[in-house]
């Protein structure tokens, strides 16, 4: 059982929130230029470097904040979450997403079952399917190699294959994979006009095998299978990945073609199982291993290091800093290569669905805040839509800048470009322009002093906001690997010092619910009354305007 704690019970409470006074301030600018602080700030571990001096926190709170992460029993809350401990206490579970890395022979027991080798047992039957497929054994029904293979899913089973997939695709890939999530009917239109339906493999991916989107999905694609390759034609192209292994067999599809995964994988966590399939067929064995190992690396690495060395650790304790210390309600992440297009709307998931909580472990509301707003997209172009709030909006936004040492199929000036655009905004967000310095420049450009002087504010640059640098060596599967189970850990270490449960997601329930009965009035076109007015006024615009 993880331990009972509210974030007001920490001893360390008052004094953090004395020397957040204190350290703002200070500030950034000053607190930059300590030797002692930028050495402790700097952490490297398999070519993934966390650069997080240009946080607004100086080395006394930093220590603070470690002191206090180990007063709470963290070590012990890790070594829970690893060995098995049923630690999502609301659904009465374990949270082993870190066996589905383990290597074959790390027996890791379960109620009495090795969960290690049965993850081994589904590995293989995965790479067994992929090479068949691959190979040409496996066909579709008019004898054609699959050559397209679409993931129907959504949130987890979506979400993580499609950013791995697009981060490490290439003109190399096996196969060219597709993604189906929102149950728009566009999104399938465009997606099965892009596909070829003797050549399509289709996966079903749902841990449930119940999420209306997916059905939804799943039923449109069988349609246009069906109608291009009659019933049986259809069966040869579909395969399910699900916890739910009698639906998917009621659904039509072959036992054989049905791979399992299990209750303690949460679907936010859930990429490096059965639902990586997709990646696996798309990309190759060989990655799919490649990104389990740069993963099971983060894992060591949560486990052994130090917490005063540890990334995700020091990554959730800058966050709570920020969070719940200076009071700055968002997180932007900018990744700084388009390969990472979908890394942030990962990461919403993983963040948002864990720690957007209101309640603690006791039960109680809590008392501080939770989860931040987690939001961003690639740099540069994200330079050029809202950077202007970053350096002069009047809300302090904490950016975590994600960059690349190697984009292999970039060009070295490009990428320096690029680069030099990642380097410089960090530098921008701390160093700021002072108006002194904005009137001087204008001045030396000509500009009368009265002009300049009316001018000067809305170029200066107030400066001192916090910033924290994620470099990896090489966009390349075992990175990227690393850099998401990093992620995973820092939002489980947040969950836990919150004293929130992180793996439970009962705040996408009621919205389900309600779209049951007002699916139902719509296909029936009646409002019911007892929705309030302004419900029933957007129902009726909606069936008003949807018979045109
Ligand atoms: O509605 C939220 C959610 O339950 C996510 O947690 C999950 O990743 C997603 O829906 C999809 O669920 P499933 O894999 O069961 O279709």
């Amino acid at each position: 059982m993880l331990r009972k704690i509210s974030f007001r019970d920490y001893p360390h409470f008052q004094k953090l929130k004395a020397n957040a006074q204190s350290d703002k301030l200070l500030g950034l600018k000053k607190l930059i230029s300590d030797q002692e602080r930028s050495a402790f700030m700097c952490v490297e571990e398999s070519g993934l470097l966390y650069e997080y001096s240009k946080s607004l926190i100086s080395l006394e709170s930093l220590r603070e904040m470690i002191s206090m992460a180990r007063w709470s029993g963290l070590d012990d809350a890790i070594r829970q979450m690893l060995t098995g401990s049923p630690i999502n206490e609301t659904e009465h579970r374990a949270v082993l997403h870190t066996a589905l890395r383990k290597e074959p022979g790390d027996a890791l027991i379960l109620d009495g079952v090795d969960v290690v080798s049965e993850v081994h047992h589904v590995r293989e039957r995965m790479r067994a399917f992929a090479k068949r497929v691959h190979s040409g054994d496996v066909r579709g029904a008019t004898g054609k190699q699959f050559t397209h293979v679409i993931n129907i899913g959504i949130g987890g089973s979506d979400l993580g294959p499609r950013m791995v997939c697009h981060a490490l695709g290439s003109s190399q890939s096996r196969m060219q994979a597709c993604f189906l999530s929102n149950v728009d009917g566009e999104a399938a239109h465009l997606v099965l006009a892009d596909c070829p339906p003797e050549s399509t493999l289709v996966l079903i991916v749902s841990k449930t095998f119940t999420t209306q989107e997916t059905m939804q999905n799943a039923r449109i694609v069988r349609e246009w299978l069906v109608n291009h390759l009659g019933e049986e034609g259809a069966t040869l192209h579909l395969a399910a990945i699900t916890t739910g292994v009698a639906e998917a067999g009621s659904f039509g599809i072959d036992e054989e073609r049905v791979f399992g995964f299990w209750d303690w994988v949460g679907g936010r966590f859930s990429l490096w199982s059965a639902v990586g399939l997709s990646i696996l067929l798309a990309l190759g064995e060989e990655v799919f291993d490649r990104l389990l190992a740069g993963a099971r690396a983060a894992d060591e690495h949560l486990a052994n290091a130090t917490f005063e060395k540890n990334i995700p650790v020091l990554m959730a304790l800058t966050g709570i800093w920020n969070r719940n210390f200076l009071g700055l309600p968002t997180h932007a992440v900018v990744p700084y290569a388009d390969r990472l297009e979908y890394f942030t709307p990962y990461l919403q998931q993983l963040d948002m669905e864990s720690n957007g909580k209101s309640h603690d472990r006791k039960s109680h509301e809590l008392e501080g805040d939770s989860g931040p707003i987690i939001w961003g997209s690639v740099g540069t172009n994200a330079q050029h839509a809202y950077f202007q709030l970053l350096h002069q909006g009047s809300t302090v936004v904490p950016v975590d800048f994600i960059g690349v040492c190697r984009l292999p199929l970039s060009n070295a000036e490009s990428h320096d470009m690029l680069m030099a655009n990642y380097i410089a905004q960090q530098e921008a967000l701390l160093q700021g322009r002072t108006r002194e310095e904005a009137y001087e420049e204008m001045i030396s450009k000509g500009m009368s002093p009265i002009e300049a002087a009316r001018i000067a504010p809305y170029r200066s640059f107030e400066g001192g906001r916090p910033s924290a640098a994620l470099m990896l060596e090489e966009l390349n599967p075992f990175q990227l690997g690393l850099l998401v189970a990093m992620y995973e850990h820092k939002v489980f270490v947040q969950g836990y010092l919150w004293g929130v449960y992180s793996f439970d997601q009962w705040g996408v329930e009621l919205g389900k619910i309600l779209a049951a009965p007002v699916l139902a009035e719509l296909r029936d076109r009646k409002v019911a009354l007892e929705h309030d007015a302004s419900t029933q006024r957007i129902m009726r615009y909606y069936l008003e305007k949807r018979q045109k």
